[in-house]
């Protein structure tokens, strides 16, 4: 046999999360495992390699595991809302910085006055500090927009940032995340144009995978969100939704009832939503990093979705305004302390599960015939991940075959 292009060895376990059962049982570890990878996928997995590797990591003792999937951000944008942070801290809530015409809108002034260009220029530091937390695949939103030149644009750039970054980008129309101030008195025209005009360019083109609209008192309604979702999947978008975030709308019951792929935030679901998400096998996507930043308390209920069958994954969230961080392993941290996980669900909520609810049963997982998209670590168990609290231990991470960081 060939040597291997590249063989990690000398890990205290590869954690494979190919198994069944408890989300211990999930993680499947090899113990003292090690990977041998050749064009870019796994080729081997197990305890004594067959052959030699031309190169070779020796993983001095850490753990070695799936490359993450941040499976919902929107890290295209300009501008900066630290002024509203402020404001918070000071006792403003997110939905009266919004209503006083911050919020959401602050940030689509800003990104429609900048060139594509520009756009990309900011949106790569914010993907390198992903890279460095071990996120391999990430999901990025449009929704700064807010008109269909502007949204077309995001998505353009989400594009050409697939040639200047090695994480596997998934791209997301979220024309419905607020109403255009041109539309403020004719919410249905924004509505009929994102499904006239918008939608089938996307299509067309193939800049994005997902339709997600926010349902919320500041944003949109069930009808308008569900005429948005019927007409993207007609044009083979999946359906996800951003539901319950920052007061309770019955969003879960909608997203389980349209069959969407996910259910975002979820802060305030009720116990009839809970239910919903597992009888529909709707992936609950929480962010807690979130809920905190935002100060949109309470956190989700992530131990009673887990509890109820749901499968809970987790993200950043990385935007401007109720989420400013790449921090892997703060979401990860708050999710035990916070949303109720032990650290193998937080752990799976960043790997396999995060891959479900980007309707990417490859990734997230390690098996021969896999990407091998993975991550070393310094520390010999994923328990440490989120008791290191909000500390980064990557060593290396590794895309498709390659040492990337
Ligand atoms: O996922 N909930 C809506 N959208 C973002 C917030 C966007 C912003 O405030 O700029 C979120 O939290």
């Amino acid at each position: 046999m060939e040597p291997f292009e590249l063989l990690i060895h000398g890990a205290s376990e590869v954690l494979t999360c190919m198994g069944e059962g408890t989300a211990e049982q999930k993680l499947a570890p090899i113990a003292k495992g090690a990977v041998g990878i050749r064009d870019g996928r796994i080729a081997w997995l197990g305890t004594e390699p067959p052959v030699r590797g031309e190169l070779e990591i020796d993983a001095r003792g850490g753990f070695v595991g799936p490359g993450f999937v941040d499976c919902h951000t929107h890290v295209v944008f300009a501008g900066d809302r630290s002024g509203e942070f402020e404001q918070r801290c000071q006792g403003k809530t997110y939905l009266e910085i919004a209503a006083a015409g911050g919020g959401i809108a602050r940030t689509v002034t800003a990104t429609r006055a900048a060139s594509e260009q520009q756009l990309i220029e900011l949106a790569m530091p914010r993907l390198e500090r992903l890279l460095r937390h071990g996120v391999t695949t990430a999901e990025v939103k449009s929704g700064y927009g807010l008109d269909v030149e502007s949204e077309l644009r995001m998505l353009r750039v989400i594009a050409k940032l697939r040639d200047r970054t090695p994480i596997t980008l998934v791209g997301t129309l979220l024309a419905l995340h607020a109403v255009p101030p041109e539309f403020k008195e004719d919410r249905a025209g924004w509505v009929k144009k994102v499904i006239d005009e918008l939608l089938p360019v996307v299509a067309r083109e193939q800049l994005a995978r997902f339709n997600d609209v926010f349902v919320e008192q500041s944003a949109f309604t069930h009808e308008e969100a569900r005429a948005c979702l019927h007409a993207g999947r007609a044009l083979g978008l999946l359906p996800r939704l951003h539901v319950d975030q920052l007061t309770a709308n019955g969003g879960a019951q909608l997203a389980a009832a349209l069959g969407a792929v996910t259910a975002d935030h979820l802060e305030q679901i009720s116990a009839e939503g809970i239910a919903a998400l597992a009888k529909a096998g709707t992936v609950a996507v929480l962010a807690p990093t979130s809920t905190l930043f935002a100060k949109a308390r309470p956190f989700a209920p992530g131990r009673a979705l887990v509890d109820a069958g749901v499968i809970v994954a987790l993200c950043t969230n990385c935007n401007p305004g109720s989420s400013h961080s790449e921090n892997v392993f703060l979401a990860m941290g708050l999710a035990c302390v916070e949303n109720g996980l032990t650290p193998a669900e937080a752990y799976l909520g960043f790997t396999r599960h995060g891959a479900d609810a980007l309707a990417e049963p490859e990734l997230g997982r390690l098996q021969p015939g896999s990407p091998a998209d993975l991550v070393i670590y310094e520390a010999e168990s994923y328990r440490a991940l989120p008791y290191h609290f909000a500390m980064n231990d990557v060593a290396h991470v590794v895309k498709s075959g390659r040492v990337v960081f």
